[in-house]
């Protein structure tokens, strides 16, 4: 795959999808077990069975290890075998292909796809409002058929509220304000600001306060794949946009994408908010609600997918509110590129 940044922590699952179940994912084009050793520890390999290939993900858990369900060969969650049911003793160096470097945070599961000794837990996406005292945060998961940059296309322009969405968060003043597109390091930026507005019926209920509002969309991307939007409203003229949000409520939409193949991704995604902390109602409304708007989006993706497949003469254009979008690809295209540069530039152990 060419699409992403090889040697980056992905999304592997979110941390309730994950545990004494093996679950089978296809994440960055490679196949994946990933199952919970009995601390609650996560782990991570090859979904095949060096023996006859079946996949591990459909054999069961005995403690720690994985036995598969062909021949009852067990390994270890270090991948070593350590049981051959078939013959005496264990085949020396016997084991699963590849291991993968896994890290739990922000309530999600990464994994390393790319070279193992490059993994480092303090290269984690920081998604800070997942993990925040003062913030909870709850989400699901889609199987999107669509390359995981057009849903970063997608989330770096809300524009496309009033069109996609317009029963729920979409409001004819997102069309009507201007935005602000930039860059800081390998971030992007997209700020729109909507002042003295009316708040949009879930603003006005998590708001608990009459009259206009000023309501902000502040989207960054964070590389390799995740955008984060700082959303929320105060009442008019008390200095939100000034940096005084006092007044006000505030959330982050958490989005998170993991290529799975060049044209089908896996989508986390959330929201984390500071009111209503103890409110375990209206997070599972909110989830629901969110599921639903997300959910329309995935079926323009879906549909975008199959146009861009099947008119491989045609390129996306890129006007002014497509700007947030074209530089996110920007960045990912250049890390493609260090990479790439970096590992030409290494000695192979052929040329030494
Ligand atoms: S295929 Fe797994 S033990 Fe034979
Ligand atoms: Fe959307």
């Amino acid at each position: 795959m060419t699409t992403y940044v090889p040697n980056q922590w992905y999304v592997a699952g979110f941390d309730y999808e994950i545990g004494r179940k093996p679950l089978a994912r296809t994440l960055c084009g490679e196949e994946v077990v990933l199952y919970r050793k009995l601390d609650g520890t996560p782990v991570a390999m090859h979904d095949a069975c060096p023996h006859r290939l079946l996949p591990l993900s459909m054999g069961m858990l005995e403690g720690d290890d994985l036995r598969c369900r062909y021949h009852g060969m067990m390994f270890d969650a270090g991948g070593r075998c350590v049981d051959m049911p078939t013959q005496d003793g264990v085949v020396r160096n016997f084991q699963v292909k590849k291991v993968y470097p896994v890290v739990e945070r922000y309530r999600f599961i990464w994994i390393w796809i790319g070279e193992a000794e490059k993994a480092d837990a303090a290269l984690v996406p920081d998604l800070w409002p997942c993990e925040r005292e003062g913030w909870t945060f709850d989400g699901g998961a889609y199987h999107v058929k669509a390359d995981y940059r057009l849903m970063i296309d997608n989330l770096m322009d809300l524009t496309h509220e009033t069109h996609v969405h317009p029963g729920t968060i979409g409001q004819p003043e997102i069309l009507g304000s201007p935005i602000e597109t930039n860059s800081e390091g390998d971030r992007v930026f997209v700020r729109r600001w909507m002042k003295g507005i009316d708040a949009p019926p879930f603003w006005r209920y998590a708001l608990k306060k009459p009259g206009k509002v000023d309501r902000w969309q502040i989207c960054e991307f964070i590389p390799p794949s995740a955008v984060i939007i700082d959303v929320g409203v105060a009442p008019e003229g008390t200095g939100a946009p000034e940096g005084d949000r006092s007044q006000g409520v505030n959330g982050y939409v958490i989005d998170v994408l993991t290529p799975e193949t060049e044209t089908t991704a896996w989508y986390f995604w959330g929201m984390a908010r500071n009111f209503d902390l103890a409110d375990q109602g209206f997070t599972a409304r909110f989830k629901q609600q969110q599921g639903g708007v997300f959910m329309e989006d995935v079926e323009i993706l879906e549909a975008q997918q199959k146009r861009i497949d099947a008119n491989p003469d045609m390129k996306l254009r890129v006007f002014n509110i497509d700007a947030g979008g074209a530089r996110a690809r920007a960045v990912i295209e250049r890390m493609i590129a260090a990479e790439k540069a970096a590992g030409d530039a290494a000695p192979t152990l052929a040329a030494e």
